[in-house]
């Protein structure tokens, strides 16, 4: 995706920002710009961390074209987002109960039906997800990679965006030009950093460090850093045996800077 291509977006959906009442204020979205950084893998990582917490949690998933949370987390759902979408099903219908406590909300696996959804069913789901909100002490939406009418009015509507970066040159401008879409579009919206996947604590500083002067020198913003996750195999494990890492591997590098990220959320 060329930062050209991201920066002559349409604006359809600042519309429907400014149409929106900040009611999310709950809601964590989780997105990147570019793919395959981990985000899935950290929504589900908040969602576990914060109901061990005793909040009530929700997880759901906002990547509509690869939806896939209910995979990494070996859930069956009766129903999904793609029911909700075509009038099957209420959106509370579609709750479903993780063992691992929280409520998950699955998109559709493996069918990019939800992909082209139209805009006007798109925010009946997120009108929706907002009157849920009240129901939960937080709102966590996995996002999909990318900058499409979806992740952006999940992303421009969220009390916080947190978003994800490793230090690959790709990721770190398409991280870039992510938030320079979201804060052109609503500068209101609560952006957070995470460098996922770093060597160390320090380098994962060092990219944020790089990211921060990007945003500083050309948005004039200073998002936060939220925490650095570092590297770690266990992260692969517990995706392939399905489950959180914060129960298959409690002590492990990942585990702990996860868990130092999530008590930095009020
Ligand atoms: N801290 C980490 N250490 C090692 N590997 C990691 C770490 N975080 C994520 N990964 C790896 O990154 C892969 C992608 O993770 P995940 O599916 O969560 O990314 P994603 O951003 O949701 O991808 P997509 O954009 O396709 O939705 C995982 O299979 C996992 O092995
Ligand atoms: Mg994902």
């Amino acid at each position: 995706m060329s930062i050209s291509k991201i920066l002559s977006l349409p604006t359809d959906l600042a519309m429907t920002s400014k149409n929106i009442s900040r009611k999310g204020q709950n809601i964590i979205a989780v997105a990147s710009g570019k793919g395959g950084v981990g985000k899935t893998w950290l929504s589900i990582c908040l969602a576990h961390a914060l109901a061990k917490q005793r909040r009530k949690v929700l997880l759901f998933d906002g990547d509509l074209g690869l939806a896939n949370v209910d995979i990494q987390l070996g859930l069956v759902t009766q129903y999904d987002l793609s029911a909700v979408s075509m009038g099957k099903v209420p959106m509370t219908q579609a709750i479903a109960r993780s063992d691992l406590g929280f409520d998950v909300i699955a998109g559709r696996s493996g069918s990019g039906s939800l992909a082209n959804i139209p805009l006007s069913r798109l925010q009946l789901i997120f009108d929706d997800l907002q009157l849920l909100c009240s129901q939960y002490d937080k709102v966590i939406i996995d996002l999909g990679a990318g900058i499409e009418k979806a992740v952006r009015l999940f992303a421009q509507n969220a009390g916080t965006l947190l978003v994800v970066c490793t230090d690959e040159p790709t990721s770190l401008t398409d991280a870039y030009a992510f938030i320079k879409v979201i804060n052109t579009q609503n500068p209101q919206v609560n952006i957070q950093i995470v460098i996922n996947i770093a060597g160390s604590i320090k380098e994962g500083e060092r990219t944020y460090s790089t990211l921060l002067k990007a945003c500083q020198g050309f948005l004039k913003i200073s998002p936060p850093l939220l925490g650095v996750i570092r590297r770690d195999m266990h992260v692969r494990d517990a995706i392939r045996a399905q489950n959180s890492i914060l129960q298959s591997f409690p002590t492990c590098d990942a585990t702990v800077d996860v868990l130092e990220l999530v008590n930095k959320i009020p």
